[in-house]
């Protein structure tokens, strides 16, 4: 009796002995391994789509050999990334540093899952010799590093983790708040230097007093409700009409927000329509005597007309956490040679200065580990893209026990006219029980559940799919 929930992924063409893998592992899945239970399925399951009542259990689709996935982890990647890839039954290579260039390459020849932070680049010329890579885990928030064009134009899925320190930036937000109007930086460098100044001129309790949030994605709606609960009023702007938390109210403009809010902070990504959004213009619309606070990114604030705002007394005092431009590492670099304006800045009162660390804490990192590893299994097993940051988002329900027979064909490919034709006829001799396609740029990713389909013609499927000239990568799962 073949198994019901083992599941496999037919290597790629250009691995060494193709023919080989493919026999040996087409001719496995009927063997005698024991259902796979994976410690990983409750984020396995999707909504039903035949609606409601009783679904059968579902499938696990997971790579037969699962000892023969092999991962490598770069950087000290959290050591619950690490967990929940071991688990799987992956060979895993965890390192705590990056790797030279050379060793680089020689490493990532024959893994099919890599895991890094910030320091790898992932270059296309090391990603070219990455023969059997599937899929790169950014276990961090920025993809820079990796050249994400050719990984997409290679087949290779990227995947990072945007919002798994939004908590942590918020609590910063909210240290800052009380922070800046009680002074508390000025305080602190005097002690430090042996001055005691012991004033109340100028501070202020937070209750009462209205927060404008400038941005209300993942960092601005979870700083509303922190704000909230310390007794301050709740205003926000965002370009999307959103439901406020709490009892938090949007405003419709820039302007409106900064006229009203005693406290500014920002929350936007970086874009050409947000470069400067905060100039000379906006700080004459703020409140004299109101505060500042930037840890979306550099470019949003224009430095210079804060450091004049603040000089004029607009500003009681600001909070940056992030810069135009940032040093490469740790070390003695806030400077003018970084930033002409740099000392400037330092020498401004109540202007509390941080090394981007808006999302640097123990919990963001324990959680960028669970999310990026969760991405990669699933890419890995189920071929689901959700989340990618280089290739279209496609998934599909789960299959389950009742379907036995069926493969889940993925196909990787360039986005030319007719291809979906040639496709389809392939797979139209078989029952395609689901099937989505969807394409970001020049690739496209097409997921097709098939039913009733035996060995010789999961061969002939792979191969006819192969053949194809518009093929990138074929995957096909059971
Ligand atoms: N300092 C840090 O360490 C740190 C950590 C995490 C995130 N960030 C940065 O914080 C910012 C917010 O992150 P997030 O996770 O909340 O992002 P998000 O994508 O969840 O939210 C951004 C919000 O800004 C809105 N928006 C976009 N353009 C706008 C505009 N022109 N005017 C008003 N609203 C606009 C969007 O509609 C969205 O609601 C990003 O720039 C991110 O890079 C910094």
């Amino acid at each position: 009796m073949p198994p019901a929930s083992t599941a496999q992924d037919i290597p790629q063409r250009n691995s060494n002995s193709h023919a080989d893998d493919l026999a040996r592992i087409v001719s496995s899945s009927f063997g005698a391994q024991e259902a796979g239970t994976s410690p990983t399925a409750s984020f396995h399951s999707y909504p039903n789509s035949y609606g409601a009542g009783q679904r059968p259990s579902t499938k696990q689709l997971k790579p037969f050999h699962t000892k023969d996935i092999k991962v490598l982890l770069l950087e000290n990647v959290n050591l619950t990334g690490q967990a929940i890839l071991r688990d799987q039954g992956y060979q895993v290579e965890a390192l705590k540093t990056s790797l030279p260039e050379d060793q680089l390459i020689e490493k990532i020849s024959d893994v099919h899952v890599i895991g890094l932070r910030s320091k790898t680049q992932l270059t296309a010329s090391v990603l070219k010799h990455a023969k059997n890579l599937i899929v790169i885990g950014c276990f961090c928030i920025g993809t820079n590093q990796v050249d994400l064009k050719y990984a997409a134009e290679n087949g290779i899925c990227v995947f990072n983790s945007p919002f798994s320190n939004s908590r942590s930036v918020a609590e910063l937000m909210i240290g800052e708040i009380i922070a800046l109007a009680r002074q508390i930086g000025d305080r602190n460098n005097e002690l430090h230097r042996g001055v005691w100044n012991k004033v109340s001129n100028g501070c202020w309790e937070v209750r009462g007093k209205t927060l404008g949030i400038v941005g209300y994605g993942h960092v601005g709606s979870q700083l509303s409700v922190l704000a909230e609960a310390m007794g301050m009023k709740v205003i926000y702007y965002d370009v999307v009409n959103l439901m406020g938390l709490g009892t938090t109210a949007q405003v419709q403009s820039l302007d409106e927000l900064l006229q009203q809010a005693d406290f500014v902070t920002l929350h936007v990504p970086e874009l050409p329509e947000t470069m400067d959004m905060l100039s000379t213009h906006q700080f004459a619309q703020m409140k004299k005597g109101s505060y500042l606070i930037n840890a979306s990114r550099g470019s949003v604030v224009d430095i210079p007309a804060l450091i004049k705002a603040s000089q004029d007394g607009i500003l009681a005092g600001a909070a940056l956490d992030v810069y135009p431009n940032e040093p490469g590492g740790n070390g003695e670099h806030f400077h003018n040679d970084l930033n002409s304006w740099t000392q400037e800045l330092r020498d401004l009162k109540n202007v509390i200065l941080t090394p981007h660390i808006g999302g640097s804490t123990e919990e963001a990192q324990s959680a960028i580990g669970v999310e990026v590893a969760h991405a990669l299994v699933k890419y890995v097993n189920l071929g689901t893209t959700s989340g990618a940051v280089n290739m279209p988002e496609v998934t599909l329900r789960s299959l389950t026990m009742d379907e036995p027979n069926h493969v889940r064909v993925i196909y990787i490919h360039r986005n030319v006219p007719g291809v979906l034709r040639k496709v389809n006829e392939i797979l139209g001799d078989h029952n395609v029980d689901k099937q989505m396609t969807d394409s970001r740029g020049d690739v496209a990713y097409l997921m097709a559940d098939i039913s009733n389909v035996n060995t010789s013609e999961i061969k002939d499927l792979y191969q006819s799919l192969e053949d194809l000239g518009s093929r990138i990568r074929t995957r096909v799962l059971y």
